[in-house]
């Protein structure tokens, strides 16, 4: 089920998972199966869609539709918790215009909640469960009451962590982690660690990858606006830069440290301005795919001085790893905000703003 795609084009990724989702939508039957006692099955739900691209947080409506009814091998989740990530509003710009995503369109794709219906051919996950899961990003519909998600891609939350914690997980710690494992990072301080800057620390993905770099003995230069300097060092950050100084900005204050790697989670940040930053060998691994990534991907291939892409994927034992770590407490989601239902666009308007500071969450 994991695949990780160190070098591929974007185009390449989402045309393959659009042709799954159309053999996926000819293949499964809809399977209606008796609710058990204990829960009576509400007529309708209240969701939040767009119908246009390029709304903003304006082009959010609240609507009353019907509960949808899981397919047989899909879980219905009443939602508790959801996360906002740049996905999702990036796919309301139109970001993978034509074809995703179909109007209307419940947005966003990591929710925590409980299950209370199951399909017919689920295996593991039963009623009752609370569960973290994140929805393909072709359908979504985490910004409502219930949504329906394929058991392949939920997965049970252990007791103690919430559903804001866990709903923070999918996109952002994925990302995180996977981008760490690409550099061969171990979790279990045997790792001997390396020097490693983490660009934008203070995000989604940021906050995350500066606990899990630690957790893997590495030693951690991380760059973050000046509010924030305080909140990533204490996520553990060895040494922090102002993005914003002249020693942010060539990534290195006057000691002139180098690092092995580079994780850039920035939505800027030049290869000119990173090379110079490397060691001999070295490597900047991109978690943001574009086009001139992707080239310097190609280019930088037989150097010293690489850049490679690391693109998240979905995995099952990649999640719960991350839910073990949230419940011994090793690892936090740090919250930038909790918005309650009825104002989730706020929590779209934050996250778009580019200046969150860890997760942004939308309480049901
Ligand atoms: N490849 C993949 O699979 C994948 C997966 C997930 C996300 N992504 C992409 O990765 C990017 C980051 O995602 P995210 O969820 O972490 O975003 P985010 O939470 O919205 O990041 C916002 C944070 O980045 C900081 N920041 C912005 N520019 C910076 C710079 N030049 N230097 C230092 N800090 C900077 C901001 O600080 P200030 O407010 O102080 O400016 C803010 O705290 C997005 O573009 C997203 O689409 C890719
Ligand atoms: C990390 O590196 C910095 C400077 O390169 C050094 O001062 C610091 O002691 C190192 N920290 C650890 C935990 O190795
Ligand atoms: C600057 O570099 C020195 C030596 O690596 C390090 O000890 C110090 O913490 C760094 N200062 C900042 C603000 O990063
Ligand atoms: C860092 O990521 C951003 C966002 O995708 C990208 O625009 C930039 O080119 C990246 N920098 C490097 C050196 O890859």
């Amino acid at each position: 089920m994991r695949t990780r795609l160190y070098v591929s084009t974007l185009i390449c990724f989402e045309l393959a998972l659009f042709f799954a989702s159309s053999i996926q939508k000819h293949t499964t039957r809809i399977c209606h199966r008796i609710m058990p006692t204990s829960w009576m099955k509400p007529s309708s739900m209240r969701a939040v869609q767009y119908s246009g691209y390029s709304g903003g947080a304006a082009g959010l409506k609240y609507v009353d539709i019907p509960v949808p009814s899981p397919k047989k091998d899909e879980v219905l989740i009443k939602v508790e918790a959801a996360s906002i990530n740049p996905a999702d509003w990036k796919i309301q710009k139109g970001m993978l215009r034509p074809f995703i995503p179909k109007f209307p369109f419940i947005p966003v794709t990591n929710v925590a909640g409980e299950i209370v219906e199951v399909g017919s051919a689920v295996q593991e996950l039963k009623v009752g469960d609370k569960v973290v899961s994140k929805l393909v990003f072709w359908k979504a519909g985490g910004l409502a009451e219930y949504v329906a998600a394929s058991e392949s891609i939920t997965v049970a939350r252990p007791a103690g962590v919430s559903a804001a914690d866990a709903a923070g997980l999918p996109i952002a710690g994925l990302t995180a982690l996977q981008a760490l494992k690409a550099i061969g990072t171990k979790f279990d301080a045997t790792c001997s660690g390396s020097n490693i800057l983490i660009t934008a620390a203070s995000g989604g993905i940021g906050t995350y990858a500066v606990q899990l770099a630690k957790l893997g003995n590495h030693n951690v230069t991380a760059t973050c606006g000046a509010r924030n300097l305080e909140v990533v060092m204490n996520i553990g950050a060895d040494e922090v830069l102002d993005y914003k100084t002249p020693e942010g900005a060539a990534l290195s204050n006057s000691s002139g440290k180098k690092y092995d790697y580079i994780v850039n989670t920035t939505t800027d940040g030049k290869w000119s301005a990173f090379k110079p930053a490397l060691n001999f060998p070295g490597r900047v691994v991109d978690i943001a795919t574009n086009f001139w990534n992707f080239v310097a991907s190609i280019l930088t291939f037989f150097s010293k001085k690489k850049l490679s892409i690391v693109i998240e994927s979905m995995g099952n034992e990649d999640l719960r790893f991350l839910l073990e770590l949230v419940k011994e407490g090793k690892l936090k989601t740090v919250v930038d905000s909790r918005h309650p239902f009825d104002r989730a666009a706020d929590a779209w308007e934050k996250s778009m703003s580019g200046h969150a500071t860890g997760k942004v969450i939308v309480e049901m």
